[in-house]
């Protein structure tokens, strides 16, 4: 089974989601610590609660952000994480680290990339005026935002929907659908390639993407 470490800088409901999952079900990975960027997240407090390794690592403990990145780092390695999901980790990476990393972070952005990167995507979604948006979990790469696509759902914008009414109904989606993507990438059924493309096993295919209605 693999171990996942998931770092997050707030509220952190995906990061329960990817909790839940392996508490609940049968998953091909386990949870082995939560690290956020700020003490005061909200996230961290419901992973103490609920029993899981969970601390906070500030950036302005740190002179630079490569000293921070090295007590990240090293941190990841103490708890002998396999892979690392960003659930709203809101911190751009070094390369350095990514590279560190290759091929072994995720992230998860609501909206469907490369569309609407960066901040406040659903905004951005709603000021273009398109009828579809959504969700993706990408592997990282030293780019916002970037790296090859894993799964994507589309969710509906509707024509009365505020900001909040369309991340909520994405984060729906976010929530089913961060758990599939890292449980296939977990089980190898996800390959990123040399050539920066990825590989999904053909059966592992349908859980990669969907329409979420409502
Ligand atoms: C989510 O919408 C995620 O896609 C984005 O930041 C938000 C974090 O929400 N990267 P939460 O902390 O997981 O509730």
């Amino acid at each position: 089974m693999k171990k996942v470490a998931i770092l997050i800088s707030g509220r952190g409901s995906n990061m329960q989601a990817l909790c839940q999952a392996a508490q609940n079900t049968k998953t091909a990975y386990e949870v082995c610590g939560i690290v956020s960027d700020h003490s005061q997240a909200a996230g961290l407090e419901w992973a103490h609660e609920h029993g899981f390794f969970a601390k906070a690592i500030e950036r302005k403990e740190y002179a630079n952000k490569i000293d921070f990145e090295k007590a990240l780092h090293d941190q990841l390695k103490i708890l002998n994480a396999d892979y690392i999901c960003l659930a709203g980790f809101m911190r751009l990476l070094s390369s350095a680290f990514v590279n560190r990393w290759q091929g072994k972070i995720l992230n998860i952005h609501p909206s469907l990339l490369p569309s609407f990167k960066g901040l406040a995507p659903q905004k951005q979604a709603l000021e273009s005026g398109v009828r579809i948006s959504g969700c993706t979990v990408h592997f990282v790469s030293a780019k916002m935002d970037d790296g090859p696509i894993i799964a994507q759902v589309a969710v509906p914008v509707l024509p009365m929907d505020s900001e909040h009414d369309l991340s909520q109904r994405i984060l729906q989606a976010e929530h089913e659908i961060y758990e599939r993507a890292l449980t296939a990438v977990c089980l190898d059924k996800v390959i990123w390639n040399r050539d920066s493309s990825i590989s999904i096993e053909t059966n592992f295919s349908e859980q990669l993407h969907g329409f979420r209605a409502s």
